[in-house]
């Protein structure tokens, strides 16, 4: 069994998206070991998005991400990683596949309503930044 890290954003999380988002991780047959709704201070957005630094809209990331509150989950499914991020579909919403989760519910690639793990070192990395007990 693998594991990833998914995060509903604060657009996604305001507009009341965050049940239809978690329904969807359900019925693809993710196991959700852990899950817990924060508010990221600003320093942990960067901490979290420090890999970014450099890239032009990283203030814009931070900001955003720090806005409001987001739901964060370690999710477990075999393969979890590529299947997660298949769900959420490309990073562009415009670029996303019918189905997916940033067809449903992004409005702009800075606004794209969910995040996920892109490798298992990242994974592991990401889900003890959340759940340092995992
Ligand atoms: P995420 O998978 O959370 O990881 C990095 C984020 O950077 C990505 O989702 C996008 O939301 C964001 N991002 C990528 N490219 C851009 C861009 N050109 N402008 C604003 N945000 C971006």
């Amino acid at each position: 069994m693998e594991r990833t890290l998914a995060i509903i954003k604060p657009d996604a999380v305001s507009k009341k998206n965050a049940g239809k988002i978690i329904d969807m991780i359900e019925e693809n047959g993710f196991n959700i070991v852990r899950m817990q709704k924060l508010t990221m201070a600003e320093d942990h957005g960067k901490a979290f998005y420090a890999v970014h630094k450099e890239r032009p809209f990283f203030g814009e990331l931070v900001e955003f991400i720090s806005s409001g509150p987001v739901v964060v989950m370690a999710l477990e499914k075999d393969g979890a990683i590529k299947a997660w991020r298949d769900l959420m579909g490309a990073t562009n919403p415009a670029e996303a596949a019918d189905g997916t989760i940033r067809k449903l519910y992004a409005e702009s690639i800075g606004k794209n309503a969910v995040h996920g793990s892109d490798a298992p070192e990242t994974a592991a990395q990401e889900i003890r930044f959340f759940f340092h007990d995992l």
